[in-house]
């Protein structure tokens, strides 16, 4: 071992948990200490690509041998709570998870309150919302610089509205500055905006999937409010931005999967005129915005300021999802955040939920062996 100051144990060592082990072998300040994974042909190649000694098949293994300073979870959504548990338990400063956090709010609720009362940060993930540009621009709006935000724009919230809509319900609530208070919603499924269904079938593929136990398909319209009054109006499909729009009386704040962009004004066709955005450069460039949700955890766990994406934030998006599709349910009623009933639920696609190797999408050993180029 190095002198390098954070012991950093990643747990879950698939597609996602290699490209979080190259980040954390490549900073100044963290030494990957342990891995843990499942798969023992995986475990091996991993070890091997990244030079770790300390391999184990299971978090317990780890945590009995090494209490590692920061703990990062990227095993298949499911087996994140007791992963997260075990480690808070066990004295672990920083443990982050990917998304979505979970499929019960209480699971969600359970791994946020343990963390919270222990003093431990918990993380995000790789999400947009820790994208340096995005918190600058959010900076710049808390700050009065384009003026106080009327109006939002949810643009595209379906096919995942758990699973990958918690990207644009973390960016939402970042750029207004609030939580959801009230949504409003009515739900339909992919295959009908496809126009692959008469009126009869596309009302029927429709009630089929509000009613659904996963949110893979489900496409959401509708509103929500933020407790801030400002309105968010919210498309299923694209507008044809994807993304988060936000809006002042000045400007226009658009979020469309990278650096948001900032309009002001119009030209004399009516078209939006797109300003200068000046981002400032950022320390650490590479890894693109799971930089940014590894860096601002690092610095969580060191100063006590907040990551740039936490726990809190994926169970937020997850409450969002169940509460938007509750509400198209019912027939569009009006719902209220927090949900009172925290043991409402709503399942990832089966990838995200169990993994690759349990659903026909097994990772190599040649490939675990690769290097992924440093830009996600
Ligand atoms: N933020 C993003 O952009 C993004 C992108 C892809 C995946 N993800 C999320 O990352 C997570 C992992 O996805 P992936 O693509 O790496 O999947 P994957 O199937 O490639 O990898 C998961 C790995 O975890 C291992 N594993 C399973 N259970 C385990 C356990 N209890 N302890 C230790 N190891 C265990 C598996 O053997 C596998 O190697 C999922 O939650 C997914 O939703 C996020």
């Amino acid at each position: 071992m190095t002198n390098k100051k954070h012991k950093v144990a990643i747990i879950g060592c698939g597609r996602m948990g290699q490209h979080y082990a190259q980040a954390y072998r490549a900073y100044p300040d963290t030494e990957i200490v342990g891995i843990v994974e499942h798969n023992p042909e995986r475990l091996k190649a991993v070890g091997e690509r990244f030079e770790i000694q300390n391999l184990y098949a299971n978090t317990e293994e780890l945590l009995n041998d090494i209490v590692p300073d920061i703990a990062a979870i990227i095993t298949p959504s499911k087996f994140y709570k007791d992963a997260v548990i075990a480690c808070a338990e066990a004295g672990v400063k920083g443990i982050s998870t990917d998304k979505p956090i979970a499929a019960k709010l209480s699971d969600a609720d359970l791994m946020v309150e343990t963390c919270t009362s222990k003093g431990i940060v918990l993380a995000g993930g790789n999400l947009q919302r820790a994208m340096h540009e995005i918190q600058e621009a959010a900076q710049r709006i808390r700050d009065g610089k384009y003026g106080e935000i009327i109006g939002a724009s949810v643009n595209g919230f379906g096919g995942e509205i758990s699973g990958g809509g918690c990207q644009a319900i973390s960016v939402l609530r970042l750029l207004t500055n609030s939580e959801i208070e009230e949504v409003m919603c009515w739900g339909t499924h992919v295959d009908v905006i496809k126009g692959n269904a008469d009126r009869q079938q596309a009302i029927e593929i429709s009630k089929a999937a509000i009613n659904q136990e996963e949110d893979t398909g489900i496409v959401i319209n509708g509103r929500f409010t933020m407790q801030n009054g400002v309105n968010t109006n919210v498309f299923g499909t694209a507008t044809p931005y994807g993304g988060v729009d936000v809006w002042s009386d000045s400007s226009l704040i658009r979020w469309n999967w990278g650096p948001p962009q900032i309009f002001q004004g119009f030209d004399n066709n009516g078209n939006r005129i797109e300003i200068e955005t000046n981002y400032k450069p950022y320390e650490f460039s590479e890894f693109s915005y799971l930089t940014g949700s590894i860096r601002s955890f690092i610095r969580a766990i060191e100063t006590g300021s907040e990551p740039w994406i936490t726990g809190h934030d994926l169970r937020q998006a997850l409450e969002a999802a169940i509460a938007s599709k509750l509400s198209a349910q019912l027939g569009s009623v009006p719902i209220k955040l927090p949900l009172e009933n925290r043991s409402h639920s709503l399942l990832p696609r089966p990838y995200r939920w169990i993994g690759g190797d349990e659903t026909g999408r097994y990772q190599s050993v040649d490939e675990a062996r690769k290097e992924i180029p440093d830009t996600n």
